[in-house]
């Protein structure tokens, strides 16, 4: 009997003979040698089968093995500078559970639609365990960054009675005799009620948006960490979305440098991301895609993709474009008192064309001014009875954002399309497997 170790932890084993429970990944032969691509989940290694050391019925069985059979090695581990994970191994014996032919996803290039639709076995290929992977970290990164400056977790329902973020993305679902209920767009306006009682709050999970895009940046199906600070400025939310984002970016250079690799990232361009980032206004950042496309953004309008390309194309790190007109805004942003056209909200872009990763603000704390919003925006004030009384008992400045995790990961990551940062994308045309 060996012990059974995992294939991120050989390192420490050098020298001794190790079990390793996983699967084929691929594999070649010269001889009397057979070069075994092997995973167990927490990583890729290289397993070289000598003939002479396994016996001719061992040796002959691996060499019939198809792409993706189970089996237990055991093995010497050896040092290998040239190994992405720094070590090989010589195998000695094993197991094989099952012999597997015609896995559908081999190492030829296939398209994303076929990919797509074997999402359930893609998971394995070498790309998609190293960006999943590093999703963890950057959730883990997330709660680690609240615990550390003294946040509480206070989750806000999935389930909800009104909208949060405009009618028009409403996933609407039956509730019992004849209710309506909705999927939640943000969990922002419990996280608001939170934050009156905990002062210091976040919530992080699912939301849901009937985006009829079709873009590599939208998701119906997305997780969204959304932190809500009684007493908070926007100066602070925005020194706060600066903060969090150092952190995680950081984390992930320390903890997935294979990961990293093994998706081919820049990590330079990673390791840049540190204070301060450039802060701009809504003015200045229209006057800056003026100077570079005449004529593209109207302003008054929201930013497109193209625009927002723009100004993120002029930075190294994640830009903080603050003081959107408040009409392109959501009803619970309070207007700037300098300019009144304006909300005191911030979109953070990504580098690289992943565009806004982040969006908050803060919050209108007036209880009239508050109403007259909901009528302007034609909501029905019943439904947020509840939320108007957070401005009826101990009113205070808030604020808060939203960063969505799939965009933040496709970001670190380096990759075209938020669908690979989630293993099991929901998108418009796409609800399977
Ligand atoms: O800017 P959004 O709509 O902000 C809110 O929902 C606020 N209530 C958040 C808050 O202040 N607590 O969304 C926040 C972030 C976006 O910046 C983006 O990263 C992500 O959520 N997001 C999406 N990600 C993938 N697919 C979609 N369809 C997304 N819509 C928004
Ligand atoms: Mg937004």
């Amino acid at each position: 009997m060996h012990p059974i170790v995992a294939i991120e932890n050989l390192k420490q084993h050098v020298g001794s003979t190790v079990t390793m429970r996983g699967w084929l990944a691929d594999k070649s032969s010269k001889g009397k040698l057979h070069f075994l691509k092997f995973r167990d989940g927490t990583g890729f290694v290289q397993a070289v089968v000598f003939k002479g050391d396994v016996g001719e019925g061992f040796f002959d069985e691996v060499g019939r093995l198809g792409q993706e059979s189970s089996l237990v090695l055991h093995g010497v581990v050896k040092s290998d500078e040239r190994a992405p994970g720094g070590v090989e191994v010589s195998v000695v014996g094993g197991e094989i559970l099952q012999k597997v032919e015609g896995f559908p996803i081999t190492p030829k290039e296939h398209g994303p639609d076929f990919l797509l639709s074997n999402r359930h076995l893609w998971l394995r290929s070498r790309r998609q365990w190293a960006i999943l992977r590093i999703r963890d970290c950057v959730a883990k990164a997330i709660r680690d960054f609240y615990e550390q400056e003294g946040f509480i977790c206070v989750d806000s329902p999935i389930f909800t009675p009104a909208a949060c973020e405009g009618t028009s993305t409403l996933f609407e679902v039956d509730y019992f005799d004849e209710e309506k209920a909705y999927l939640t767009q943000s969990g922002q306006l419990y996280a608001e009620a939170s934050a009156m009682a905990f002062g210091k709050v976040y919530c992080f999970g699912p939301t849901f948006r009937a985006e009829k895009s079709k873009t590599r940046r939208h998701l119906t199906e997305f997780w969204m960490l959304e932190p809500e600070i009684a007493y908070a400025t926007l100066d602070d939310v925005m020194q706060h979305a600066e903060d969090l984002l150092c952190f995680v970016v950081k984390r992930v250079l320390e903890r997935r440098r294979v990961e990293l690799a093994t998706l081919e990232r820049d990590v330079a361009k990673l390791e840049a991301i540190v204070p301060p980032f450039p802060r701009l206004s809504y003015d200045d950042a229209h006057a800056l895609i003026e100077k570079h496309a005449p004529g593209q953004h109207e302003h008054g309008d929201d930013f497109g993709a193209p625009d927002e390309t723009i100004i993120s194309n002029q930075y190294q790190k994640p830009v903080m474009v603050h003081r959107y007109p408040h009409e392109v805004k959501a009803f619970y942003m309070k207007r700037d008192p300098h300019d009144a056209r304006k909300a005191l909200c911030v979109d953070v872009l990504a580098p690289e064309g992943i565009g806004e990763i982040i969006g908050g603000s803060q919050r209108e704390e007036d209880l009239d001014v508050l109403r007259g919003r909901i009528a302007e925006h034609k909501l029905p004030e019943e439904a947020f009875s509840w939320y108007l009384d957070l401005r009826r008992y101990g009113s205070v400045p808030h604020g808060g954002f939203g960063l969505g995790l799939e965009r933040t990961v496709a970001w670190i990551c380096g990759i075209e399309h938020v669908r690979e940062a989630s293993a099991y994308p929901r998108m418009m045309y796409r609800i399977y497997p």
